[in-house]
């Protein structure tokens, strides 16, 4: 077992209003899993993908990542344990807009100290197909290809889980198809397992497995 979300219930309190985003949730993830996870706009599909990528804290239960109880470690330990175990693609990207594709591919590496492995780097850019594009800044590149990036800087770390957010919601269907489909051989070749959010019926096809998720809970 990869991952155990045992329970979790997540409030966010605004003023005097609580709202309850998601509740009691339980949810396993194995090795090579490649998980859609779908549900309209507010049922709570972010909060679950951040609470799983050890950004945000459950209010309630618990989060296991290799039987390790999350709410038990340390900040600093935290965010060793998140460079070092999870990759997480978020829907509007977060490149670093000064640097290009290679530095912003090689970043997560670099902040771990240490030399950085610049094969390693240049070999995940390749697995994206953008080896074309190494100097190039975020904002001289595609949307596809931003997402492309993306995908290498999460992938670069070697991370047991990579959670993608809505990973095609800003791209054309022809588009969000092919990072898919990316994703997909990443899987299959490589067995990083995967989670990642949907409003797409097209793009959960793909899935190996599909968790639907209402007003905060899963239906099934
Ligand atoms: N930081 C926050 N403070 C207060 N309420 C929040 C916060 N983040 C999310 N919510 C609320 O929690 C609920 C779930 O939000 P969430 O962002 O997880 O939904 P979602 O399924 O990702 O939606 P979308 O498909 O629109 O991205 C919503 O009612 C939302 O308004
Ligand atoms: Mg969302």
């Amino acid at each position: 077992m990869l991952i155990r979300v045992k329970d979790v219930s997540k409030i966010y309190k605004m003023d005097k209003v609580e709202i309850s985003a998601l509740k009691n949730v339980n949810l396993d993830i194995d090795k090579g899993d490649f998980i859609a996870l779908m549900g309209p706009s507010g049922a709570g599909k972010s909060t679950l993908l951040h609470i799983i990528g050890c950004l945000d804290l459950p209010t309630e239960g618990s989060l296991e990542i290799f039987g390790r109880e999350i709410r038990n470690m340390k900040d600093k330990e935290l965010s060793i344990f998140r460079n070092r175990h999870i990759g997480f693609i978020f829907q509007s990207f977060n490149l670093m807009p000064v640097l290009n594709v290679y530095e912003n591919v090689e970043y997560p590496l670099m902040i771990r100290g240490g030399k950085v492995d610049r094969e390693k780097v240049l070999h995940t850019i390749e697995s994206v197909g953008l080896l074309d594009y190494l100097k190039h800044r975020p904002d001289e590149l595609s949307g596809g290809q931003r997402q492309r990036v993306a995908i290498a800087r999460a992938l670069v770390t070697d991370p047991d889980i990579i959670l993608a957010d809505e990973p095609t919601a800003n791209l054309d269907s022809k588009t969000g198809d092919k990072i898919i489909s990316l994703l997909v051989e990443l899987n299959a070749k490589h067995k990083v397992t995967f989670l990642f959010s949907t409003h797409n019926e097209m793009v959960s096809k793909y899935a190996k497995r599909i968790i639907n998720i209402l007003d905060g809970e899963i239906t099934h």
